[in-house]
């Protein structure tokens, strides 16, 4: 019997150093994924680059060639699909989509954000952080809907915050969790173990009452 892995896309606006966490991830047999794109809005992505060398389909869409927002992100989407990927991950992809574009994709399409949730959506979370004297901070994994930041929360990796932390400090500190954090959400929905109905998300067949928290690099369930 064959069966055929999940095939994974993924958009990547920035260095993706998250990305680089997927493509490690798979490379040491922890993460049952094909990767079947890599697209971003920026053609000097470091994302592009680090998939090139991965041998991975890539695509560069400037969002300037289009009339407006709605059919980049229709054209973006068509092409995703014609990559004949089943999930998609954002992995620092800094553009707001559609909602009718990404309609289709619920419950298949996950996000990265450097905060935990629903506390600070959108930009600048550490900077946010510091200044609300927060003790903890941390990074999310959600699944995404129409609204910014606002898709239900799969998953969380939390840090204290340091008394002297600056704002580079905290996001480097943060960074090699979500490292964690993205391929072991991955697995999980490679796995099938994650679902999102109209009953929440469900793992392993049961609801998920509060987001599951990495420790030691294993996902846990909050008791
Ligand atoms: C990460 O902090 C991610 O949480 C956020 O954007 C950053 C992307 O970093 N959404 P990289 O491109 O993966 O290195």
């Amino acid at each position: 019997m064959t069966t055929s892995l999940p095939r994974v896309a993924v958009l990547a606006s920035g260095r993706g150093s998250n990305l680089a966490a997927l493509l490690a991830a798979r490379e040491h047999g922890d993460l049952p994924v094909e990767f079947a794109l890599v697209g971003s809005d920026k053609a000097s992505a470091g994302a592009l680059r680090l998939a090139e060398a991965a041998g991975i389909p890539t695509l560069a869409l400037d969002p300037r060639s289009y009339p407006d927002r709605r059919s980049f992100d229709a054209d973006l989407f068509d092409r995703i699909a014609a990559s004949g990927a089943d999930v998609l991950v954002l992995a620092g992809f800094m553009r707001i989509i559609d909602g009718d574009v990404l309609a289709p994709w619920a419950g298949r399409m996950i996000n990265i954000h450097p905060s935990l949730l629903p506390k600070y959506r959108g930009l600048h979370t550490h900077r946010r952080a510091l200044e609300a004297g927060d003790r903890e901070h941390g990074a999310s994994v959600h699944f995404v809907t129409a609204e910014l930041d606002g898709g239900p929360v799969i998953a969380q990796a939390r840090i204290a915050v340091e008394p002297d932390d600056d704002e580079s400090q905290l996001a480097q500190r943060l960074l090699p969790l979500e490292h964690q954090l993205l391929p072991a959400v991955l697995t999980l929905l490679a796995q099938r173990r994650l679902q999102w109905s109209d009953r929440g998300i469900l793992f392993d067949g049961e609801p998920l009452h509060a987001p599951l928290t990495i420790i030691a690099g294993q996902l846990q369930a909050v008791e």
